[in-house]
């Protein structure tokens, strides 16, 4: 998600470390700051809100900030809008006008990632006279790194592994202490980091590309590590404050492999990073075995007073939409009515005071989605945004907001964002049905623990790509391809047939399996692929005859179905199976082979995955 980098050695820091944000800008970022440190003197922090641009402009390309070490970082929200107060660096005490921290034996960082009990950790250093100037979870830990260093008067690797003892949730943490000038201190779990060491230097980065220009040897950081960097030199701790010893990987890569982290395009590196996303999304919304909708202003009197529904979204968001209006309906009993948001716009809206419309909206920028937002709070109804980009219109407008957490996204076809927006509606289906008394607390825990174990099967399901691959490259030649599927499986036909469209230029439709026969079957020729989704058990049998209507008249037959549930053998050309979970979130298994099935055929036909012709990621325009 967010960049860090840092620097120490004999050269100026702040050029340097500007220069390593620019080759991390690609990741997409909201805000940026740099910490620097001359000597023993106090450090001096400077941020702004929006590009790098203007970081270097408030710095005059960093020849303002003067000193041979510090941190730097670009920021992508997810605790606090985009903001400078916000942004990173975080110090220990406050940051006064000309940048200097209030604190004098200050510690200051840089995070990635997620600190998931940041609100426990809070309260105790708020009781422990901390103050708070900004929204952020990385705050939170710099002050908990401090208050451990002061407590028990250890040094900066004690300090830092009773925080990471304390935290629980995902890090790459970069640290600088006053007491200890030309040094930096790293700590690492479940977010990447890296080390570089040159003749009297060493280099921090979040990612490969910002150190290339400096070294191809790069000591990667394990998980519950820490290290302290000086110029020339790299030690690495783990979580007892032992010593480790690690071997330095030689990178191969060009710069442009590594922006992908070694990935061919954007699209199969975020694919990869779906159980990641999916199990951030979890978290931020999951405390304690409880859904906690409070953040997003989701109280239980408001819940209980919903009548009706109204999903509104574009593109693959209104596909989730789709998905999700089967499993709301029939687990928490709330009637749905999935929309386009371009239709919803201009057509006579018959809604009600007790209606929630709920926006999906990767970008929370999309033209329709805003003005349909827009239209129905006009009406006085209850809006929900479910979005990624902190801050982004969208967001700001709805009454409510949801954030997933699946990091920027680059690629033009969405993966990892439709995913956790599916895992998003799941967990707020689940909250609804049990604050409204029709599901137990033990069917409660039980949805809930099938959701959990989604993350872990979509890397089950990735470990299997090769499969797919062979398939695809079979059919890499064809021109139409038809997604067939029942219920809750024809809504991930609907993005299983987007996927391929998009970005193979395959002429593809999905079809509810039962529409088939009122017109669809007369394209249907000797060869003609056609895949069937087959998950939910009381559609099986009725979906397995459709295919055999396609067979019978020549059709080629991929199924895909779960592991266990039922046997296509005889009947599909080539079946492809994903592991099982509750059937109402068999969705989030099934769209993983799609998309990679959607990939794949884009790059054996050649084309550039990442940057379908005639799209755009982010569209605010009608
Ligand atoms: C574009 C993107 C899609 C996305 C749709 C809606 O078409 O290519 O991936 O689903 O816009 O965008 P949003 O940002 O509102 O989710």
């Amino acid at each position: 998600m967010c960049g860090i980098v840092g620097y120490t050695g004999n050269r100026q820091a702040a050029p340097i470390l500007l220069d390593g944000l620019a080759r991390l800008e690609y990741r997409g970022y909201d805000s940026a700051g740099l910490a620097v440190r001359d000597g023993d003197a106090s450090v001096r922090v400077v941020k702004t809100k929006g590009r790098l641009r203007l970081l270097a402009e408030k710095t005059d390309d960093g020849r303002t900030l003067v000193g041979t070490v510090g941190i730097g970082h670009t920021r992508w929200a997810t605790h606090g809008e985009p903001s400078e107060l916000n942004a990173h660096p975080h110090v220990s005490g406050n940051i006064m006008d000309n940048g200097v921290t209030t604190d004098d034996s200050e510690v200051v960082g840089v995070h990635n990632g997620i600190i998931e009990n940041f609100a426990e950790l809070k309260t105790k250093l708020i009781s422990n006279k901390y103050t708070f100037y900004s929204e952020t979870d990385t705050e939170v830990a710099i002050k908990m790194v401090d208050y451990y260093y002061k407590k028990y008067k250890v040094g900066p690797i004690d300090a830092l592994s009773k925080t990471m003892v304390r935290m629980r949730g995902s890090y790459a943490l970069a640290v600088m202490f006053k007491d200890y000038p030309g040094e930096i201190y790293v700590a690492r779990k479940d977010a990447p980091l890296i080390v570089g060491v040159t003749e009297g230097e060493g280099f921090v980065a979040s990612d490969v590309p910002a150190l290339l220009k400096y070294t191809r040897q790069v000591y990667y950081i394990d998980n519950l590590e820490m290290a302290r960097i000086v110029p020339g030199e790299v030690t690495f701790y783990d979580l007892n404050g032992d010593t480790v010893k690690k071997e330095s990987t030689t990178i191969t890569w060009d710069v442009e492999a590594a922006e992908k982290g070694g990935y061919e395009h954007f699209m199969i590196k975020e694919i990869h990073e779906q159980p990641r996303a999916l199990m951030d999304t979890f978290n931020s919304l999951v405390k304690e075995q409880k859904i906690d909708l409070t953040g997003a202003g989701l109280d239980d009197e408001t819940i209980r007073g919903i009548e009706r529904i109204h999903i509104v979204a574009c593109g693959s968001a209104w596909h989730v939409g789709m998905a999700s209006q089967y499993v709301i309906e029939d687990i928490a009993n709330i009637p749905v009515r999935t929309e386009l948001a371009s239709e919803f716009r201009y057509r006579k809206l018959l809604l009600k005071p007790s209606d929630l419309v709920i926006i999906i909206s990767q970008s929370g920028e999309t033209a329709d989605s805003l003005e349909a937002l827009r239209e129905a709070k006009a009406m006085g109804i209850r809006t929900l945004a479910i979005v990624n980009v902190v801050g982004s219109s969208i967001a700001r407008e709805a009454d409510n907001v949801i954030y997933t957490i699946a990091g920027p996204e680059i690629a033009v076809a969405t993966t990892k964002a439709y995913s956790t927006q599916l895992l998003t509606m799941y967990l707020l289906t689940v909250q609804f049905a049990f604050v409204r008394g029709v599901i137990d607390e033990e069917q409660y825990q039980y949805y809930l623990s099938e959701i959990k174990t989604i993350p872990s099967k979509v890397e089950r399901i990735l470990e299997n790509k090769e499969r797919l691959q062979w398939f695809a490259a079979k059919f890499s030649a064809e021109k139409d391809a038809f997604f067939i599927g029942r219920g809750l499986d024809y809504a991930i036909c609907l993005e299983g047939s987007l996927k391929m469209k998009e970005i193979s230029y395959i002429h593809s439709e999905a079809y509810a399996a039962g529409e088939l026969k009122h017109g669809t079957i007369s394209l249907i020729e000797p060869g003609t692929l056609v895949i069937g989704v087959l998950t939910q058990k009381h559609l099986m049998e009725k979906t397995v005859s459709n295919l055999a209507e396609c067979k019978s008249r020549g059709a080629y037959l991929m199924g895909l179905t779960s592991n266990g549930n039922y046997s296509l053998e005889d009947t599909a050309d080539f079946t492809f199976y994903v592991p099982r979970v509750d059937e109402h979130f068999m969705g989030s298994l099934t769209v993983i082979p799609l998309q990679l099935m959607g990939y794949y055929l884009s790059i054996s036909r050649g084309l550039d995955a990442d940057k379908p012709r005639n799209l755009a990621k982010s569209v605010t325009v009608e």
